[in-house]
């Protein structure tokens, strides 16, 4: 993806430059440990682009590209707490690594950290740009909540589950693309259909997510490959087969979600995903990441951008879906 390098470049340099804090050590380093692993940066990066629409120099939105990477990051610490997870960009995740109480007040600090970076900008764009990223970070609270309370809940439609997935991760990439837009002084029109274009990606986004939990490679991925389906995670995937399968699957896989059974993980990962093989619901999943691909191009062509950014955008949008990792 080289069209994307001036942004990665930037804020890569941005990155290696900034300190959250250094003193306790205690406090700071593990924030140090889980920014330094890298990840794809997808969202600094839309901030960036989001400014880089409308201005020749998007420099100015590097604090805020940092605030959202910053934000993304702790929610990703507390995240792999809520989900027990071990592995985060193939090293160990910062609760893991350090612990669980660490792991908390460390996020905590980030998350403060995010406020603080979009509060250095003009009074009136600090006042827009932390309002949108208020209101997306209660959003992407309830949608972590909800994904928590679906492990238990048996009745969960697909439709809650597309609701769940755009609150706790579409948001996120909605809201970054219009703080980008709002520092590049956007009209509120054209901020309001990238903010959905956002939204649509990052739908689309969560289900590659989820396919690369169970079907991707623990190498590519640096996540514990069935993670989702150990913790019950009522996925797509898992909505999808219940709706395909045959009456002693489908009474299986109720039972081996229900916690109920006594099969060992491992076990478990391997036959249900062998279940979600045959049901084809990846080829399902693909479909429905496709739809959500194509609504958000179609706000692209609501905003006044050139042509040639608006390609980027799609780009973007197709590297990123056909991602591995
Ligand atoms: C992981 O986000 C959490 C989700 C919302 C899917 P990314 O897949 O963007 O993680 P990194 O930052 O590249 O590691
Ligand atoms: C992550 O969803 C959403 C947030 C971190 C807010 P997941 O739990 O699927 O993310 P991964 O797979 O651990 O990265
Ligand atoms: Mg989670
Ligand atoms: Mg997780
Ligand atoms: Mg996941």
């Amino acid at each position: 993806m080289n069209y994307l390098q001036p942004y990665i470049v930037s804020f890569k340099n941005y990155l290696e430059s900034s300190l959250i804090g250094n003193s306790p050590s205690t406090l700071y380093e593990p924030a140090d440990y889980i920014l330094s692993l890298g990840g794809k940066r997808i969202r600094p990066i839309l901030v960036l682009l989001g400014t880089h629409l409308y201005e020749e120099s998007f420099e100015k939105a590097l604090d805020a590209a940092f605030a959202i990477e910053v934000f993304h990051n702790f929610t990703l610490v507390h995240d792999d707490i809520m989900d027990q997870a071990e592995l985060r960009r193939g090293q160990l995740t910062v609760h893991k690594k350090y612990s669980t109480n660490q792991a908390i007040l460390t996020g905590d600090v980030m998350l403060i950290h995010s406020y603080e970076k979009l509060l250095g900008y003009s009074p009136v764009l600090s006042h827009m740009l932390v309002s949108v990223f208020s209101k997306m970070a209660e959003e992407l609270c309830k949608g972590q909540q909800m994904d928590m309370d679906f492990e238990t809940r048996e009745n969960v439609s697909i439709g809650d589950y597309i609701k769940m997935i755009e609150l706790k991760t579409a948001v996120l990439l909605g809201a970054a693309l219009k703080i980008g837009a709002l520092i590049g002084n956007a009209a509120d029109s054209d901020a309001e259909h990238l903010y959905q274009f956002g939204i649509n990606f990052g739908i689309a986004f969560q289900l590659q997510d989820d396919v690369l939990d169970v079907f991707g490679a623990s190498a590519h991925v640096g996540k514990t490959i069935g993670g989702d389906i150990i913790q019950n995670k009522k996925t797509y995937l898992f909505l999808k087969s219940l709706e395909l399968a045959s009456d002693e699957q489908k009474s299986n896989l109720v039972r081996l979600y229900s916690g109920h059974s006594n099969m060992s993980e491992t076990d478990k990962v391997e036959w249900v995903t062998k279940t979600f093989t045959s049901l084809l619901v990846k080829e399902y999943a693909q479909q429905v990441m496709e739809a959500y691909r194509d609504l958000a191009i179609s706000h692209l062509h609501s905003c006044s951008i050139d042509v040639g950014k608006k390609e980027l955008l799609i780009s973007l949008v197709n590297d990123f879906l056909n991602r591995e990792s």
